[in-house]
Order: structure tokens, then C-alpha cells, then sequence
């Protein structure tokens, strides 16, 4: 039977106690995590938030009701104890905080029993990830998990209180509202009493925090819940945190400048590390055309080198057909990897092909100097041998190329540089490469729609000096946006916005809106700018991956209290589920399902 905690009051967690702390009589209270009955004494490993702590119960020292209620503890139970802190008699435990000490218990409460979990909690799970997740509430017990959720908590606190000295407004946006403008699909709430009217839940806060700007608020900060209905990834959840703020009066510099130092405050309360200010800066031209990625990860080499001049007019047809269709030929040099096994290079084919490559042309450099090449044969020995040199090709190199339009090459080469660094273990994960990638594109041609749509969204600011291109040539004009990069991971991004109506006109035309669809979606935004607006600009932060990236973690539901998984459901509470015929009928909502609901039905 459980035992209340009336009379007693915790002290200090377990994993709090230190050799300080010799001496004392304490008041602990937590779970246990294991228990050794070794006859006549009983070791108990105590677990809290703070970590473990050992517990000694012998009969002389804490009488028979307390040792006989020792002899039943088993993993779980939670229990208190008060007891005398004394040194180990054993030698110290040194992978343990509390490892020079053990408490001596005097007495023990039983507050609540438990049954044997469905898997051990323990640091370093073996068990499947889909077991711990339907029974999240036992996997935040572990270590790693309760680490990740404070630094993610200290994370925030930082935050608030940078942002707070800095002068920015905490204010809160609404949860259920029209749909936003950040091109993910959107997720809808039924409105009961206005039937057939939907909510949608925010992407992000992006016209509130705009409005607020508009309503004088000049510095806005919040941590902002997102929505977006979009293919799960390792760094993307349906529902995620954003640290979004916005600034009035402001250009790029001034965001650049106050997040950098924002997350440089975090990397340095968070996990001690250093961020040297300012992060280095890189336009998005430059990042495609040395990366093939408008997120590189400058933690290692292997730039690409555009080949397309020496290889014009060569032999081989893949090359020049390429640059006849207004593509290009790039390649990468991968150090010493002449010997690669073909099989090896056959799956890296493979792997290019997967991001929209027909192939890839191989060349490696024999340590006789000869080549082994997949297209040697169509070129002369002297074009082979220019190729090589602008390759920056020495004896023992492989040279990898991609041939088509530069989208494709951009991304078979930016995804493979990545792919052969994370084979041949080149990426020192001790680094934090912090880079601002800026002057993105501000509109992106769309294959599928056959329109321009927006690279950020429809209220990012042109360049000044590319205004003019919005009318003749859309797809060439620069936007005053800007995105974090850490590690080859898309931390933030942000932008200066339109604020001038003539140029927000401008944009929606060429982004296909008509009037009436622009004001449709965005009246309330385009009303508020006629009434007086300060130029403004701003960004979000991922808090996820941020806290993900600090923690080297390899994806964002280690540092989720409660993620969904893939397919964007949650294993343990089972969302989303059918609802009650009479919910449906409240909301006059007749589902017409194309396909059985689930076998829960
Ligand atoms: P953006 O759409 O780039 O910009 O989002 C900002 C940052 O939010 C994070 N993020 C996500 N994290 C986890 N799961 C997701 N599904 C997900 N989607 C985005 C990324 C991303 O860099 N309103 C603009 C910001 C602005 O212009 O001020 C916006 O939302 O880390
Ligand atoms: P083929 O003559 O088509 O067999 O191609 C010769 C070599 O060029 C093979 O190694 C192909 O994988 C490679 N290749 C084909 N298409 C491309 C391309 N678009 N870019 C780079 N290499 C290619």
C-alpha cells in the first residue's frame, strides 16, 4: 500500500548530494532504479532528475519496518528516505556524480509501487524506439532524455532573458487563425459555430508579428508553436518551436547582428561554447556554387569546381549536351580515393540518382598516373589531362562529375559531398560552423504549378538594386533574405519585408495572384499597411533543431517531450483518432472516407 510524504519534505535531489554534503541528515525522494539485497545490507540506486544516488539499508540502522520495506523495493517504486550522508566505504564510483558518497538510511516510505516496465530505463536504450515512444512517459526517465529537455529548458530561459535585456516584447499570436503564408499544407480546426469554416493552426506567426510592427510594438519576440502538414524528416516535426522575432526600423544587419549574438549567448550558457562573432557570411550564389547547397556544411572540404569551360566542346556527349540545354558540368575531388571499390562507386551512382542525377561520369587518378574513368574514352588524352588539372587531381584522387541543368547538379553534388564525407568519416563532430547565407532568390520557378512562387514568402523584400528585374526578369532578382546555417543544417531564416504597397503589388503579380486572391488571403495585412507601417524585417529560429544541433542529436524527437513520428502520429496517447458521432454532428461534418479509417475502427 502506498505511503503519504506527510511529515516528511525533501531536502535535495539524489543526484544533487555531493562529499559537501557529509554529515547531513537528508530527505530524498525519487525512483529506484535498482535494488541488491546482499543478505544483511541492501544497496538501493535512487533516481531523480538531478541522477542517481546509492542507498544503504541495514537493519541497524534504520529498524525492521524500514528493512523489511527495503527487502521489497524493486525498479520503479518511488519511494523517500531520509538518512545520514557518508562517504563511500567502497571505493568512489567515478561514473557517478554522487559517486564519493552514499546515504545511510535511517527510515523509508513506499509513496507508490510499480509495476515491471515494459522496458529497463536505463542510459543508452537498446530497446526499439517505437517501444519507448509508446511509453514516452517511462522513456523521459532516462538520462539522456531528461538532459536534453533541461539544456532545452535552460535554452529558453536564455533566450527570454537575452531578448528581454535587448528590448524585444514577449507577446503571444493566436493558435487558431487563416491560413499563413509559408507554403506548407495547412492543418484545420472546424468551426462549430460558424459550420464549414475552418481555422487554420499557424506555420508560423509571420502576419501577426508583422501586424505588430504596424501597432508600433518595434521589437517582438516569441516562442511560438508551428504547424505545418508536411513529410516527417529527422529534422522536421508537424509541430515544432520557433524563437520568431521582428524588428522595426531595421535592415539586414540589424537582424543578422541581434540573432548572432542571441545565439551565440545560448551556445555559450547552454554547453560553454564559444561562438566567434560575426559568423561569417556567404551569398547564396556563392553557397551553390561552392557547396551545390544553400546549407553547406563548411565542416569539411570538398568544394565543388564548375569544369563546365574545359570540358566545352570535348568528346563526350553527357558533358556537352548538358551545356547545350544551359546546364553545366561540376565536379568533386575526393582525396585519396583512387582505390575506391567499384561497387562502392556503382552505389554512389546509385545514390546521384536518387537526387534526379542520369548518372555520374567517375575518374580516378591511378597511382601510376594513369586514369580508370567511365568516360575516358570519349575524351583525348590532353582534354582528360586538363580536366584533371582543373580537378586540382593528383595520383590516388577520384574525381566525381555531375552533367545537367544546374538545379540537378547543384543537388547530386551537394547531397553527395555530404554522403562521401559521412562514408569516409571526414566531418569533425566536434565543430559548430555557424554561417549566414544571404541574397537568396526571391522567387523560385515552379514545374509543377508553371508560375513563380516565393523562395521565402510573398512579403520578402527585393534587392533595391534588382527592382527593376521584378517586371522584365523575375526569376533574377535577389531577395533581402537570409538564413543560419549550422553544421549543413537549416537553423533560421528571415527577411526585410515589403512595406512599400507598389512593391507588394508588384509581387503578387508575379507570383500569379490576382487582386482579389491576394486580398483574399492577406487583406488584413495589406489594409493594415495603409495606415502607417515601419519598414521592418525579422527571423525564426528552429528551436528543435537548435536544441537537437547542441546536443548532437540525430533527430529532433530526442529533444521533444512528445514527438509524432513519420507518419505524424503520436504511439502513445494515439492521435489523431475518430472522434464521436456527436462531435461530428456539432460541427455539421459528414465524413466521406475514400479509404477504411483504421483497423482501430
Ligand atoms: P521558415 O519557414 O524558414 O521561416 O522557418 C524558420 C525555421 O523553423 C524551423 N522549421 C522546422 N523545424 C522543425 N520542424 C519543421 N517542420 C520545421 N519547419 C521549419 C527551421 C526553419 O529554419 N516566418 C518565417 C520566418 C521569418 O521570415 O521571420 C518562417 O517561418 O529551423
Ligand atoms: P553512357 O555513355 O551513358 O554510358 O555514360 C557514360 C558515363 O557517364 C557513365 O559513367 C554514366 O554514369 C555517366 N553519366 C551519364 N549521364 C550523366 C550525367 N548527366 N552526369 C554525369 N555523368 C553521367
Amino acid at each position: 500500500m502506498a505511503e503519504s510524504m506527510q511529515g516528511l519534505k525533501r531536502t535535495h535531489r539524489c543526484g544533487e548530494l555531493s562529499a559537501k554534503n557529509i554529515g547531513e541528515t537528508v530527505t530524498v525522494m525519487g525512483w529506484v532504479q535498482k535494488q541488491r539485497n546482499k543478505g544483511g545490507i541492501i544497496f538501493v540506486d535512487m533516481r531523480d532528475r538531478a541522477g542517481i544516488l546509492q542507498v544503504i539499508f541495514q537493519e541497524s540502522d534504520c529498524g525492521a519496518e524500514s528493512f523489511a520495506k527495503a527487502e521489497k523495493l524493486r525498479s520503479e517504486f518511488v519511494i523517500a528516505v531520509v538518512g545520514r550522508v557518508e562517504k563511500r566505504e567502497a571505493a568512489a564510483n567515478e561514473n557517478l556524480a554522487t559517486g564519493e558518497i552514499e546515504v545511510r538510511a535511517k527510515q523509508v516510505r513506499i509513496l507508490s509501487e510499480a509495476e515491471t516496465p515494459p522496458f529497463p530505463i536505463e542510459a543508452e536504450s537498446k530497446t526499439k524506439e517505437e517501444l519507448r515512444l509508446k511509453y514516452r512517459y517511462l522513456d523521459l526517465r532516462r538520462p539522456e532524455l531528461q538532459r536534453n529537455l533541461m539544456l532545452r529548458s535552460k535554452i529558453t530561459t536564455t533566450i527570454r532573458s537575452f531578448m528581454a535585456e535587448e528590448g524585444f516584447l514577449e507577446i503571444e499570436t493566436p493558435m487558431l487563425t487563416k491560413s499563413t503564408p509559408e507554403g506548407a499544407r495547412d492543418y484545420l480546426v472546424p468551426s462549430r459555430v460558424h459550420p464549414g469554416n475552418f481555422y487554420a493552426l499557424p506555420q508560423s506567426p509571420q502576419i501577426f508579428k508583422q501586424l505588430l510592427m504596424c501597432s508600433g510594438y518595434d521589437r517582438y519576440f516569441q516562442i511560438a508553436r508551428c504547424f505545418r502538414d508536411e513529410d516527417l524528416r529527422a529534422d522536421r516535426q508537424p509541430e515544432f518551436t520557433q524563437v520568431d522575432l521582428e524588428m522595426s526600423f531595421v535592415d539586414v544587419d540589424d537582424v543578422i547582428d541581434a540573432t548572432e549574438r542571441m545565439v551565440a549567448s545560448v551556445c555559450k550558457e547552454a554547453i560553454g561554447h564559444e561562438v566567434s562573432l560575426p559568423i561569417q557570411r556567404m551569398t547564396w550564389k556563392e553557397a551553390m556554387d561552392r557547396f551545390g547547397s544553400d546549407k553547406p556544411d563548411t565542416r569539411f572540404g570538398m568544394e565543388l569546381t564548375d569544369v563546365s569551360d574545359v570540358v566545352a566542346g570535348c568528346g563526350f556527349g553527357v558533358f556537352t549536351g548538358a551545356l547545350e540545354n544551359g546546364g553545366s558540368v561540376r565536379g568533386i575531388n575526393v582525396k585519396g580515393q583512387a582505390e575506391m571499390p567499384r561497387k562502392k562507386i556503382d552505389a554512389l551512382v546509385e545514390f546521384a540518382k536518387g537526387y534526379g542525377a542520369k548518372g555520374l561520369a567517375y575518374l580516378s587518378v591511378q597511382p601510376d598516373g594513369t586514369y580508370k574513368s567511365s568516360f575516358a574514352k570519349f575524351m583525348t588524352e590532353e582534354e582528360l589531362a586538363k580536366l584533371v588539372e582543373a580537378m586540382g587531381g593528383e595520383k590516388g584522387d577520384l574525381l566525381l562529375f555531375a552533367a545537367d541543368k544546374n538545379k540537378i547538379v547543384y543537388s547530386v553534388l551537394g547531397a553527395l559531398r555530404i554522403e562521401v564525407a559521412k562514408q569516409l568519416d571526414m566531418i569533425d563532430n566536434s565543430k559548430f560552423n555557424f554561417l549566414w547565407v544571404t541574397e537568396f532568390p526571391l522567387l523560385e520557378w515552379d514545374e509543377d504549378e508553371n508560375r513563380f512562387v516565393a523562395m521565402h514568402h510573398p512579403f520578402t523584400m527585393p534587392m533595391e538594386e534588382d527592382l527593376p528585374l521584378l517586371d522584365t526578369d523575375p526569376g533574377k532578382v535577389r531577395a533581402k533574405a537570409y538564413d543560419i546555417v549550422l553544421n549543413g543544417v537549416e537553423l533560421g531564416g528571415g527577411s526585410v519585408r515589403i512595406f512599400q504597397p507598389d512593391v507588394q503589388e508588384k509581387m503578387f503579380a508575379a507570383l500569379g495572384f490576382t487582386k482579389e486572391s491576394a486580398y483574399d488571403r492577406f487583406g488584413f495585412l495589406i489594409n493594415a499597411f495603409k495606415y502607417g507601417v515601419p519598414p521592418h524585417a525579422g527571423l525564426a529560429i528552429g528551436l528543435d533543431r537548435f536544441v537537437m544541433l547542441l546536443v548532437k542529436a540525430d533527430n529532433i524527437r530526442e529533444v521533444i517531450a512528445f514527438p509524432k513520428v513519420k507518419d505524424a502520429s503520436c504511439l502513445m496517447s494515439e492521435a489523431p483518432n475518430v472522434v464521436d458521432d456527436v462531435q461530428l454532428t456539432d460541427l455539421q461534418i459528414k465524413l466521406d472516407l475514400q479509404e477504411a479509417v483504421s483497423e482501430a475502427e
